[in-house]
């Protein structure tokens, strides 16, 4: 009969090599299963004499409660194996901060809009928007632009596959300028009115993006003057950039759509940016036959009218020095716009 202190050695290996239930419980069957050693011998019994098998019944049963105290003992390390697996994969860190829902941001350029909006409003402007798929007429003749201005070919403004009822093809607006034309149209005089939004161009680099923002003034009345230009314009610079220490000169230049026209250039005689001119929009009274497609007469329909870059102006408050920054998306530079 085999020495039964080796069979307890073999079973106790055979658990610990098991490192799965099933695993285990095979082993348990090589022992004490129906074909198992143990049951082999505990069968064996009846072949002995009645001393023997009183002797040999009780070192059978210690040796097949060991056995069994061993295979329990495994089952439960097995158990307490997969639980601590499971806990380490589901880890909760309760001591971590939650996480908050991030709120989004205004973006610089459009905050200026905003900005813009408001001051213009304070003085009694209207604030109008319109589309930025425009027509031929809008974009270019309405504003006195002669039929072969460069400002029409390809190379400078974008056009969609669409054409117009006179077969034209149709621009993205290349200023805002189509929006004087538009809302005059369909306001009465007095008309006193910005509009921001986005324009295209075909440009591109450091200070030129293909996709850009401006905004349109036009104040039209029996007597606007282009004093009243000098001071509407200079006004809503020193609220914008909230000081009264910059001087604006206005500098002799060409629009279609204007006459005089001017670009104004403004200076800032305090701070960090001082001593040096910025041009900052182009402007001029409005042109006697542009009022006229208004549906006015000019001779008693006088103003002035503006179009000023939002990314300049914005690039200038802010002290920014490349345009693209504004398109990246990058959420380290829009942040801190979003405090
Ligand atoms: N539309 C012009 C441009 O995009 C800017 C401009 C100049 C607008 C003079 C005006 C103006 O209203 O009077 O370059």
């Amino acid at each position: 009969m085999q020495d039964l202190s080796q069979l307890i050695a073999e079973a106790k290996s055979a658990f610990a090599q098991a490192t799965a239930p099933a695993a285990l419980e095979d082993a348990k069957a090589k022992f004490l299963g129906k074909t198992g050693s143990l049951t082999a011998m505990m069968k064996g019994l009846a072949k002995l004499s009645h001393e023997e098998k009183r002797e040999m019944g009780q070192a059978l049963g210690t040796a097949k409660r060991e056995i069994e105290q061993a295979l329990e003992a495994r089952r439960e390390e097995l158990a307490n194996e997969k639980l601590a697996a499971r806990l380490a994969a589901e880890a909760l860190d309760v001591t971590l901060p939650g996480r908050k829902a991030e709120k989004g941001g205004v973006h610089p350029v459009i905050a200026t809009q905003m900005r813009i909006e408001q001051i213009f409003r304070s003085i009694g402007f209207d604030v109008a928007d319109g589309p930025e798929i425009e027509t031929d007429w809008y974009s270019f003749t309405a504003l006195n632009n002669p039929p072969n201005h460069p400002a029409r070919s390809m190379q400078d403004t974008f056009y969609v596959e669409l054409k117009d009822e006179t077969g034209k093809l149709l621009p993205l607006r290349p200023h805002t300028s189509p929006m004087q034309v538009r809302y005059a149209r369909t306001h009465k005089a007095p008309i006193k009115v910005i509009a921001p939004g986005r324009t295209y161009r075909v440009d591109s680099d450091a200070t030129h993006s293909p996709m850009f923002h401006q905004v349109e003034g036009l104040w039209i009345g029996e007597n606007v003057s282009f004093s009243d230009l000098k001071g509407v314009y200079t006004d809503f610079l020193r609220r914008f950039f909230e000081t009264d220490d910059l001087v604006v000169r206005f500098r002799p230049s060409y629009f279609p759509f204007t006459e005089p026209s001017v670009e104004v250039d403004m200076m800032f005689t305090s701070g960090p940016k001082k001593g040096r001119w910025l041009e900052i929009s182009g402007a001029g009274e409005v042109h006697p036959n542009v009022v006229r497609n208004f549906g006015l007469d000019p001779e008693t329909h006088v103003g002035f009218a503006f179009g000023s870059g939002l990314e300049r102006l914005t690039m200038l408050r802010y002290g920014i020095d490349d345009l693209r920054l504004f398109f990246e998306g990058d959420l380290r530079f829009l942040k801190q716009f979003n405090r």
